[in-house]
């Protein structure tokens, strides 16, 4: 919402505050947020499928996007989690937008779903383990 709108929204709840007090609990205007990812099929849905496809299998387009499914470069963790936090060529790093917990929910869902099948979870601890690099510019 644009700032001057948002004023006069804002004026607007006030007047209406004033005028219907049993509403004071509704929220105000631009109070709407983007959800927040938890889980990691969360993660996966709102973060990694838009490259990686809803299967896994990735595809060929404008660029080519490797597949998760039946990956078995996903069994050592520190892999994808070193992709996740730092990216590489057309993977983009995620180290200031996904928490360690957030890294650590969606490698435990990839590496046990779309055929792959790495039971023990990945933690915040493993993901800890490998240093972010330092960027300058957010992408
Ligand atoms: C903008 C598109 C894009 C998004 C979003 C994206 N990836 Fe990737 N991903 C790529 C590309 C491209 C590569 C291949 C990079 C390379 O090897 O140069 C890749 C590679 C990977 C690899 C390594 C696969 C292999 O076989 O080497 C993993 C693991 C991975 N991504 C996981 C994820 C996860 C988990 C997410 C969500 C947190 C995610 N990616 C989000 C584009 C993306």
């Amino acid at each position: 919402m644009r700032p001057m709108s948002q004023v006069a929204g804002l004026i607007a709840a006030a007047l209406c505050l004033v005028a219907v007090p049993a509403l004071a609990d509704e929220p105000g205007p631009g109070g709407s947020k983007p959800p927040v990812p938890v889980s990691g099929e969360q993660v996966y849905t709102m973060v990694c499928q838009s490259c990686h496809m809803a299967d896994g299998k990735g595809g060929v387009g404008a660029g080519s996007i490797p597949s998760l499914a039946n990956n078995p470069k996903l069994k050592i963790a520190a892999y994808p989690i070193s992709m996740v936090v730092n990216g590489r060529g057309a993977m983009p790093w995620f180290s200031d937008t996904l928490s360690a917990k957030q890294t650590a929910e969606v490698l435990t869902y990839v590496r046990t779903h779309f055929g792959n099948a790495y039971a023990k979870p990945v933690t915040e601890a493993d993901v800890a383990l490998i240093p972010a690099v330092p960027r300058t510019a957010s992408h």
